[in-house]
């Protein structure tokens, strides 16, 4: 029997929802909120006002385009989190209320779970010789909200081994591109100047951490003391050296993430190695995986662009895994800010 699952993500700034014929997307939608843009980062109650605003509209295009009736529909899956507790509650109220109204099932999923699972999603424009990653392997989930290494031993039964103590990889770029005068958020600017400049052109310090979890915080105050000292000396110094600072930034960001990432896959013996989450859109990240993932024999993973960032689809392939354990949510439960991998309710 094929399942259809409407999946529905709401935990930060973008409202979207997925149609999903078993691992199969018929239909992956975002609306994007702009009302964030002129404050330079996201505000938590003007994104849980657009997310009122966009739900109702964004389910009915996806259903529309998936050419799915609801009364197909054999779940609903929604974001719990973790993430923002009022973009959460809007996605949360909304699938609670359509699964009762349907008589249908709802499901749980973690956000960090399914930035994972993202990369088993299938759709019709993937080639039939589309490779998957194989069991046990690697992820590096690395968004704006988090910087996490996840051992995944099953679809539903990964472990967090390495995170980041303070600020998120995404977070490292858009604050350092905020030092350089770049609007919110910058990460996409410094991927871009940063290919038309040289890596290596500055040194920033470069954090002492064990094991596999990660800093960024000292980076930042490494940049914004090295900035401010140059600036002295020259106060065009940014405009004048752009393209090398973005490509110096983004090189110390990149070489912070695949040090551990390459411990990792060390340490629990496994060659294929993903990544995961927005940042996973960065061009220098992907060459450096690519290239390190030659010289060491793995086998390397990137989602599509349009899974890389947040995406209902993600939620809903994690949504039709849980179906097929009949993993099930009732009625009363509640969205959660922090919800790690792996935590039971
Ligand atoms: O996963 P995501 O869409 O949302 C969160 O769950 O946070 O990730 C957003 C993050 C932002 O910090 C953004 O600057 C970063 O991903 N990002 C990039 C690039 N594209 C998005 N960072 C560096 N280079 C990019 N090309
Ligand atoms: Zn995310």
């Amino acid at each position: 029997m094929d399942i259809f699952i409407l999946a529905i993500e709401s935990s930060c700034d973008d409202t979207a929802a997925a149609v999903l014929k078993n691992d199969k997307v018929l239909a992956n939608l975002v609306a994007s909120q702009s009302v964030h843009q002129k404050h330079g980062g996201i505000v938590p109650e003007l994104a849980s006002r657009a997310h009122m605003q966009h739900i109702v509209m964004v389910v009915d295009k996806a259903l529309k385009q998936a050419g799915v009736k609801k009364n197909q529909l054999h779940a609903i899956a929604f974001t719990r989190g973790p993430g923002l507790i009022g973009s959460l509650l809007v996605g949360g109220m909304f699938a609670k209320g359509m699964a009762l109204a349907l008589d249908i099932p709802l499901i749980e999923v973690n956000h960090m779970q399914a930035h994972v699972l993202a990369h088993f999603i299938k759709d019709e424009a993937q080639p039939s010789s589309m490779q998957f990653p194989k069991l046990p392997f690697i992820c590096l989930t690395v968004s704006g909200g988090h910087t996490q290494i996840v051992l995944v031993r099953d679809f539903l039964d990964m472990e967090v081994v390495g995170e980041t103590n303070d600020d998120a990889a995404g977070e490292a770029f858009d604050k350092s591109a905020k030092l350089l005068g770049f609007p919110y958020p910058g990460g996409p600017f410094i991927d871009k100047y940063a290919q038309s400049g040289n890596p290596k052109a500055f040194k920033f310090g470069e954090p002492i951490v064990e094991g596999l979890n990660f800093s960024f915080s000292g980076l930042k105050t490494s940049i914004l003391y090295f900035l401010q000292k140059k600036q002295k000396e020259d106060k065009d110094f940014i405009q004048n050296n752009l393209n090398d600072l973005c490509a110096s930034i983004q090189y110390s960001i990149i070489k912070i993430l695949m040090k551990k990432l390459d411990k990792a896959a060390k340490q629990f013996k496994v060659k294929d190695v993903a990544i995961s989450g927005g940042v996973s859109a960065n061009s220098g990240l992907r060459k450096s995986l690519a290239e390190t993932g030659e010289n060491s024999g793995w086998n390397v993973f990137i989602p599509k662009f349009e899974y890389c960032t947040d995406n209902a689809s993600m939620i809903g392939i994690a949504g039709y895994y849980k179906f097929l354990k009949k993993d099930f949510a009732g009625q009363d439960i509640s969205p959660v800010a922090r919800y790690e991998i792996g935590s039971t309710r």
